[in-house]
C-alpha cells in the first residue's frame, strides 16, 4: 500500500503513517489476514526514521487492528466495517447534457437466462478457443520484440493485406490494405468516419427503425439526426434530407425489420449521395450468415463515386468480446482518419490484429463460419417453424434471410415494461422492437435473437413467448 507525507501537516510522520494505515483497515482496502510492509523498507522508501514507522506499528498493534508474529511481520486483524459507499461520492463534475442524454441499449452485461432470445447474441460454445489461444500464443512470441512500441493507428498492415484477399473471396469487394482501417466494432467504425467527415450541426440520416445506439452516438457528437422510414424494400431513398452529409444504412439485412435494401434503391441511394457529396456507411453487421436466396451485391461493389464506406465485424461472425471490425474508405481520407486514431486511441491492439491475421491465414475463419452457418440455419428454421406453428397468437414474422435475428410485429399489448417483468419472471430475455424507433411512434414487436438459444429449446421458448400475449 502506498503511504503519504506531507510535512506541512500538523500531524506529526508518525500520526500521518497511523491515521492512513488505520483508515485502510476500516475500510477494507488491507483485508485481515494481509501483511503490513516491513518497517524497515517503509522507512528506506519514505526516508524517515524507522522508529517513526515502528511507533505507528506499534500503536496499531495497542488498538488492536494488527498484530505482531514472531519472527517478524504484522498480520491485520481487525474487522473491515463495510467498505464506504463511493457510488454517492460528492463531485463538482457533471456531464454535458448531451453525454447525459446517451442511453444504454440492451440489456445487462453477461445475464444468462433460461431462455435467450436477445437480439444480436452469438452462440458462445461455437467460440473456437483452442485454436484462438494457439493463435494469440504465436502472436505473442512474434510481437515480443516490438512491445515497447504502439502499432499501427489504421491496425497492422500485414491483417489488412490478409482482409483485402477475405473481402476479395467473401463479398466480391475489391480493395487495397491502404484502404482498410480495422476498428473497435462496427459502430466504432461509424464514429472514426462521423469524427472525419461531420461537424456539429451537420445532418446524418439514419433507418427508422434502426440501431439506436448508432442515433446515440451521433447526437453526441452534436449531429442532427433525422429517420428515414424502411418499407419492404429496404431504405425509403425519396425520403432522405437534403441536407444529409451522410447516411447509415444496413443493406444487407437491415436491423431490425431484416429486409434487404432491393437492387434499384442500392442505385438511387447512391445516385443521390453522388449528387451532394454525402457519405453512405454500409453497415454489414451480420450477413455472413445467410439462410435463402443469393445475396445482393455489396453497395460499395456499385459504387462509382468513391462515396460507399463498407463497414464489417467480426462481432458476429466470432465473437463481440473481441472488439473487432473495420471499414474500407476512400484512400482520400485516410491520412485524416489514421491521425484521429493515434489522437484517439492509438490504434487497435497489436495482439489482437495479429492473433486475428493468424487466424484468418490458418483457415480457421473459414472452418468456425462453416460449423456455424449450419448451426444457425438450424436454428432459423427452428424459429419460423415453431412461430409458424402457433395458433391464434397474432404474432407476424417479418421476412428475413440473414443475421442472427428475426422480427415479430405482435399485438400492441402489453406494453414494454410490463412485458419485461412478465418475460423476466418465466426466466425468458427478449429485445422489443419498439426501442428500435428513435424519431417516429413505435410499433409493437419482438426483434427476436436466435442466435444464443439452443435448438432444442426454441420450441419451448416461442411457446413461452406466445403465452404472454395471451
Ligand atoms: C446494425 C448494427 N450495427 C452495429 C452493431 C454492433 O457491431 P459492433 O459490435 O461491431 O460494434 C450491431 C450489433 O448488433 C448492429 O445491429
Amino acid at each position: 500500500m502506498e503511504l503519504f507525507l506531507d510535512n506541512d501537516d500538523q500531524r506529526s510522520l508518525s500520526t500521518q503513517l497511523y491515521d492512513q494505515i488505520r483508515e485502510a483497515i476500516t475500510d477494507g482496502r488491507l483485508p485481515p489476514g494481509g501483511r503490513l510492509q516491513p518497517s524497515r523498507g517503509v522507512a528506506q522508501g519514505l526516508a524517515i526514521a524507522r522508529s517513526t514507522v515502528t511507533d505507528a506499528y506499534a500503536r496499531l498493534t495497542a488498538e488492536g487492528y494488527v498484530e505482531g508474529r514472531r519472527g517478524g511481520g504484522s498480520i491485520v486483524v481487525g474487522h473491515a466495517s463495510s467498505p464506504p459507499d463511493l457510488s454517492e461520492a460528492p463531485t463538482a463534475l457533471a456531464p454535458t447534457a448531451q453525454a447525459a442524454a446517451v442511453r444504454r441499449y440492451g440489456v445487462g452485461l453477461e445475464s444468462h437466462p433460461r431462455y435467450d432470445l436477445t437480439a444480436g447474441r452469438v452462440e458462445t460454445r461455437l467460440f473456437p478457443l483452442a485454436d484462438w489461444r494457439r493463435c494469440t500464443n504465436r502472436a505473442l512470441t512474434r510481437l515480443a520484440r516490438d512491445f515497447g512500441y504502439y502499432g499501427d493507428p489504421a491496425g497492422s498492415i500485414e491483417l489488412r493485406r490478409t482482409l483485402t484477399h477475405w473481402l476479395a473471396r467473401s463479398r466480391g469487394i475489391a480493395t487495397t490494405a491502404d484502404q482498410i482501417v480495422v476498428t473497435h466494432g462496427a459502430s466504432h467504425a461509424t464514429d472514426v468516419m462521423a469524427r472525419v467527415l461531420l461537424r456539429p450541426g451537420d445532418v446524418a440520416a439514419v433507418e427508422e427503425p434502426g440501431y439506436p445506439p448508432i442515433t446515440s452516438l451521433l447526437r453526441f457528437l452534436g449531429i442532427e439526426v433525422v429517420g428515414v422510414p424502411v418499407d419492404e424494400h429496404g431504405l425509403v431513398v425519396d425520403a432522405l434530407p437534403a441536407a444529409a452529409r451522410l447516411v447509415h444504412v444496413t443493406p444487407s439485412h437491415q436491423y431490425p425489420l431484416g429486409v434487404v435494401l432491393s437492387r434499384q434503391r442500392r442505385i438511387a441511394l447512391l445516385r443521390w449521395a453522388a449528387r451532394r457529396g454525402a457519405a453512405v456507411i454500409e453497415d454489414d453487421y451480420d450477413s455472413e450468415f445467410r439462410y435463402q436466396n443469393r445475396p445482393l451485391e455489396p453497395l460499395h461493389r456499385l459504387d462509382r463515386d468513391g462515396v460507399v464506406i463498407y463497414v464489417g465485424t467480426f462481432s458476429k461472425m466470432l465473437s463481440p468480446a473481441l472488439r473487432v471490425g473495420f471499414a474500407v474508405v476512400p484512400p482520400g481520407l485516410v491520412p485524416a482518419i489514421t491521425a484521429i486514431r493515434q489522437a484517439v486511441d492509438a490504434g487497435p491492439p497489436p495482439v489482437t490484429t495479429h492473433t486475428l491475421r493468424a487466424f484468418i491465414e490458418e483457415g480457421h475463419l473459414d472452418r468456425h463460419l462453416r460449423r456455424a452457418r449450419k448451426v444457425y440455419a438450424d436454428r432459423y428454421r427452428t424459429v419460423r417453424a415453431a412461430v409458424a406453428s402457433l395458433s391464434d397468437s397474432g404474432f407476424t414474422p417479418l421476412p428475413s434471410q440473414a443475421g442472427l435475428h428475426m422480427t415479430l410485429q405482435t399485438p400492441d399489448t402489453p406494453d414494454d415494461k410490463e412485458l419485461n417483468v412478465r418475460s423476466t419472471r418465466h426466466g425468458l430475455q427478449l429485445s422489443s422492437l419498439r426501442r428500435t424507433y428513435q424519431h417516429s411512434p413505435p410499433q409493437a414487436g419482438i426483434v427476436l435473437g436466435f442466435g444464443a438459444i439452443p435448438t432444442p429449446d426454441i420450441p419451448d421458448a416461442i411457446e413461452l413467448l406466445a403465452s404472454l400475449y395471451r
